[in-house]
């Protein structure tokens, strides 16, 4: 178009747009080690896919003198883009404009977004970096927030919604990412808490650093509210084009499919000598999961949180599958309240977007105790029983080991309606351990003995003889098959494939009351 009048001042709105807070202050969000909203943009997106909407959106404020400080965007760039050549929709807050906090146009502009991805059936990505509510609009921007809640709510299980944690998010700016499926956290860099350290001093008179409060490792590690901490922006960004891969565009969709790659035959012959004789040794499941899945595809969820269950995506023959499997080299496997949250939130998301689902099982039950108890963990175990029970995505078990007691049942049995259950030989599944189980059935035989020691050891070696093997069950039929660990590759993609248009409907209800 020739130029004009009319052209130049399009061109000057789009330039003064792509300035942001300007320039001092995208020194000072450099100087922190922090990208610019457009910066992270790009690397998020794929090279050129980005469009943005809504660029010449000013906030409507006249007090404190905001009617003269009006930067276009508003504090935040919205859009759409291709993310490995699917499209996302994307927002992305600026922090050089009043501290990317959310007045009630920008909310607006993250609504509009959400919207139209929930329309569209199109997953979300919200880079966050904010001060929270923007103070001098008052009631206006914490409307503007519950205005952001109730679409999160409303879109989740409907289209993947992923939070990016990308500078400090304080107040109502941590309830957004809360209410999505996955958040990353950038270590040094982002901060999440409902009121910072001032705040706390003041209440609990605790001294504590934002790094201590809220840092990437306090979530990531200790409230599981972060499920993946990053290095830096550059790696959360590919680090979250990396987990689109694996998800689908909406409920509605079909898992991504990529070319498999097989791992080397030595991995899945390694399988067979993997589990010790003594099941008292430990041995790592993830070896497991990468002898059985597509060479190098495991990404794994949750990686710093609750190690005694490991959960992640995987391809198996090229298909996205949710892994869920338990840990035998921390607290020796067990369900304790932390890996039952973790657990139960994956296959829920799993489900949610029809993700089937690989369980690898050796579990010695759930963690005894007062902490425990007192903690809930008979309803946070329930949360995970719940998810397993209501799944109705192809499921599939492998148990490798100790398969006892409740955990047995909860870790996706047959009986709560698992496609295809498979044992090692390695395999145990019993009420409870030897050494436990003798104690409580032949307490009075043994302390009846001459010599109590060597009767237990005898009546242990019985216990065993009768139960710890997987024979008992696979002649019930609760297992399909004993297999040899080299075969299980093989087995679950054949499994998987006979599962391929199972279209299995829970009742139907309002919605489900799972144990909170
Ligand atoms: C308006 C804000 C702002 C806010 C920051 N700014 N937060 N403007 N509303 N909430 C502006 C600052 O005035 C400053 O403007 C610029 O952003 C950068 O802020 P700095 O303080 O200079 O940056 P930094 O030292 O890095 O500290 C960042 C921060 C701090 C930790 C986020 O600004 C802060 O504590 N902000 C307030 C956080 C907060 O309490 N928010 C309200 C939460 S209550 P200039 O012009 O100097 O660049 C809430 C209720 C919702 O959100 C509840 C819903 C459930």
């Amino acid at each position: 178009m020739a130029e004009n009048e009319k052209t130049r001042r399009l061109n000057k709105l789009r330039e003064e747009a792509l300035k942001g807070g300007g320039e001092k202050r995208i020194e000072q969000q450099h100087k922190k080690g922090k990208l610019t909203a457009r910066e992270r943009i790009e690397i998020l997106a794929d090279r050129g896919s980005f469009q943005e909407i809504d660029p010449f959106v000013t906030h409507r404020s006249t007090a404190f003198g905001l009617d003269k400080q009006k930067i276009l965007g508003d504090g935040v760039i919205t859009g759409f883009a291709k993310i490995e050549g699917r499209p996302v929709y994307v927002f992305s807050q600026d922090f050089t404009v009043f501290g990317g906090s959310l007045s009630e146009t920008h909310a607006e502009k993250i609504c509009k977004i959400l919207d139209l991805a929930l329309r569209n059936g199109v997953p979300v990505v919200g880079l966050n970096d904010s001060g929270g509510a923007r103070i001098q609009e008052g009631v206006s921007s914490l409307g503007g927030y519950a205005e952001v809640f109730w679409r999160n709510s409303m879109a989740s299980g409907v289209v993947p919604q992923i939070s990016a944690i990308m500078g400090p998010c304080a107040g109502g700016a941590v309830y957004s990412p809360a209410l999505t499926d996955f958040i990353y956290m950038v270590k040094g860099t982002s901060y999440m808490f409902v009121t910072g350290p001032n705040v706390v001093k003041t209440v609990t008179h605790e001294d504590v650093t934002f790094e201590e409060l809220g840092g990437a490792d306090a979530h990531g590690i200790k409230s599981g509210v972060a499920h993946f901490t990053t290095e830096n922006d550059a790696d959360c960004l590919l680090q979250i084009r990396k987990l689109i891969t694996y998800i689908p565009q909406n409920c509605e969709e079909r898992v991504p499919m990529q070319p498999a790659k097989d791992p080397a035959l030595k991995k899945a012959a390694a399988l067979d000598e993997l589990v010790p004789l003594n099941s008292n040794k430990p041995y790592d499941i993830k070896d497991v999961i990468e002898g059985v899945m597509d060479e190098d595809s495991f990404y794994e969820v949750h990686r710093q949180y609750a190690d005694n269950i490991v959960v992640g995506f995987s391809r198996l023959a090229g298909r996205t599958v949710g892994i869920v499997a338990n840990q035998p080299l921390a607290l020796a496997g067990v369900l304790d309240i932390k890996a039952s949250l973790k657990g139960a939130r994956f296959v829920r998301f799993c489900d949610a977007f029809n993700i089937p689902l690989v369980v690898f099982e050796d579990v010695p039950g759930f963690l005894p105790g007062t902490d425990q108890e007192w903690g809930g963990i008979i309803k946070h175990g329930a949360k995970l029983l719940y998810a397993f029970c209501e799944a109705t995505v192809p499921k599939m078990t492998v148990i490798t080991r100790k398969a006892y007691g409740g955990a047995y049942d909860v870790m996706n049995s047959k009986h709560i309606r698992a496609d295809y259950n498979v044992a090692w030989p390695t395999a145990e599944i019993a009420v409870m351990g030897t050494k436990g189980a003798v104690e409580i059935i032949f307490r009075k035989e043994i302390a009846d003995a001459k010599n109590p020691a060597e009767k237990q050891r005898e009546l242990e070696q019985k216990y065993n003889e009768e139960f710890a093997h997987p024979y008992k069950a696979a002649a019930r039929g609760f297992i399909d098959d004993v297999i040899f660990p080299s075969e299980t590759r093989e087995k679950l993609i054949h499994a998987f494939e006979i599962c391929e248009n199972k279209a299995e409907r829970v009742p139907r209800k309002k919605h489900d009351n799972l144990p909170l």
